[in-house]
C-alpha cells in the first residue's frame, strides 16, 4: 500500500493499494474513536461494495449505518442532502462519529458537505470507486450539491480526514466509466509533464494504474496544498479544459459526462492556445491524440455563440470576461482573459 500525505488543514492521507477495501475497519479506526460510522453511497456502488463495507465494519465491533440514494447528478440535490441528515439523527450519530462517502464524484461531495453541515462538522472519509473521484474529486476537500440553476453552486470547503483508493476496484470499472476518468487524467499530464501520454500511446494504462493515480494525485496534493480555499489563482491550474467542459456540459443538459466535457475542452482549449498564439499546433495535436486514443473524442456540434455564451456563467469569470487556463506546452499553461467576441472569433 502506498501513502501521500496531503498538508492542509486538517492534515492528511491518501491510501492507495490493490483490495485495500478489505481493511476498512483496520484503516479508518485511528479516525473513528467512537467506532461509529456512517456509510452514504448510491445503488449502484451498493449492489457491488455496500454489503461488503458494512459488514466488515459490524463484525470489527463498529456500529455502522448505511444511506443508500439513487445514482446520478440529478440526486446531488438539497432533498437528498436532507435526507443524508435526518438519517443519521434518526440512527443517533453523534459530532464525534465518521461519515464515510463509498462511491464516485456525487457521493463524495455530497457525503462531504453532510459531513461539514451535520452537529457543525463531523469527519469525513473518501472511499472513492471512479477513476474521476480518485484522481480528482476525493481529494481537495471541494464539497457541493447542485441548485436549480446551477451545479455545484452550494457547497463548503471539508478536507477529509482519510482517503482509500482500492486499486482494483477502480482497475476493474466498466470501460465507459473508466474512460471519464482519463478526461482529468489527461489535463494533469497537460498541467505537468507527466508520463502518462506514454502509458496512452504505449495501451499501458491499466497496467500503470497506480503509478498513474499517484502521478496525479502527487501534482493535485502540490496544488491544494498551496491554494487549500481557491482564492490565490494557483488551483485554477486544475481547471485547464474545464471552462470549455462546463459549457458543454450545461449545453448537452449534463447528458454529456464531466470527464468526457472535460477531454474535449482539453482539445478545444488547445486549439484555442494555438490560434491565440501562445501554444505550438504539436502539443495541441498530442492532446488530441490522447484523447481519441482514450476513446473520448466526439463532434461538438453546438453553434460557436452558444458554446461561449455558455462560458460567459463559469464561476471562474473576472471582471466580465471568461477566464481560460490555456496550454503552452505540455507542463505549462497560463491564464488569458477573453471578451466574448475575442472568444466567438477564435471558435
Ligand atoms: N476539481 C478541481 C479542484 O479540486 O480544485
Amino acid at each position: 500500500m502506498k501513502s501521500i500525505s496531503v498538508n492542509t488543514k486538517p492534515k492528511y492521507d491518501i491510501l492507495i493499494g490493490g483490495g485495500i477495501i478489505c481493511d476498512i475497519p483496520k484503516l479508518i479506526a485511528p479516525f473513528c474513536n467512537t467506532k461509529r460510522v456512517l456509510i452514504v453511497t448510491d445503488d449502484i456502488v451498493n449492489s457491488l461494495y455496500g454489503e461488503t463495507v458494512l459488514n466488515s465494519l459490524i463484525s470489527s465491533g463498529f456500529y455502522a449505518k448505511k444511506f443508500v440514494f439513487e445514482n446520478g447528478e440529478k440526486s446531488k440535490n438539497i432533498n437528498t442532502l436532507s435526507d443524508i441528515l435526518e438519517f443519521a439523527l434518526e440512527n443517533d450519530f453523534h459530532r464525534n462519529d465518521v461519515f464515510l462517502g463509498l462511491g464516485g464524484g456525487v457521493v463524495g461531495d455530497i457525503t462531504g458537505l453532510a459531513a461539514a453541515l451535520f452537529m457543525r462538522g463531523v469527519n469525513v472519509i473518501q472511499v472513492p470507486t471512479t477513476l474521476l473521484s480518485a484522481v480528482d474529486s476525493s481529494v481537495g476537500g471541494k464539497t457541493a450539491i447542485d441548485l436549480k440553476r446551477g451545479k455545484n453552486s452550494a457547497g463548503v470547503f471539508k478536507q477529509p480526514c482519510l482517503v482509500v483508493i482500492d486499486t482494483d476496484i477502480i482497475a476493474n470499472l466498466p470501460d465507459n466509466i473508466f474512460g471519464e476518468g482519463m478526461g482529468e487524467v489527461i489535463k494533469y499530464n497537460v498541467i505537468k509533464n507527466l508520463p502518462i501520454f506514454d502509458y496512452i500511446n504505449s495501451n499501458s494504462v491499466k497496467e500503470n494504474l497506480e503509478n498513474i493515480i499517484i502521478d496525479c494525485l502527487t501534482l493535485k496534493k502540490e496544488i491544494v496544498e498551496k491554494d487549500e480555499f481557491d482564492t490565490l489563482g494557483i488551483r485554477n491550474l486544475l481547471n485547464v479544459g474545464h471552462t470549455i467542459a462546463h459549457a458543454i456540459e450545461q449545453l448537452s443538459n449534463y447528458t454529456i459526462p464531466h470527464g468526457k466535457a472535460v477531454a474535449m475542452g482539453l482539445v478545444i482549449e488547445s486549439k484555442l492556445a494555438v490560434k491565440y498564439g501562445i501554444c505550438q499546433n504539436d502539443t495541441a495535436l498530442k492532446i488530441e491524440d490522447a484523447v481519441k486514443r482514450q476513446g473520448l473524442y466526439f463532434d461538438v456540434d453546438f453553434d460557436k455563440k452558444e458554446l461561449a455564451t455558455a462560458c460567459l456563467k463559469d464561476k471562474k469569470n473576472k471582471d466580465s470576461k471568461i477566464l481560460f487556463l490555456l496550454p503552452q506546452n505540455l507542463g505549462s499553461c497560463i491564464e488569458v482573459k477573453l471578451t466574448l467576441e475575442e472568444l466567438i472569433n477564435l471558435l
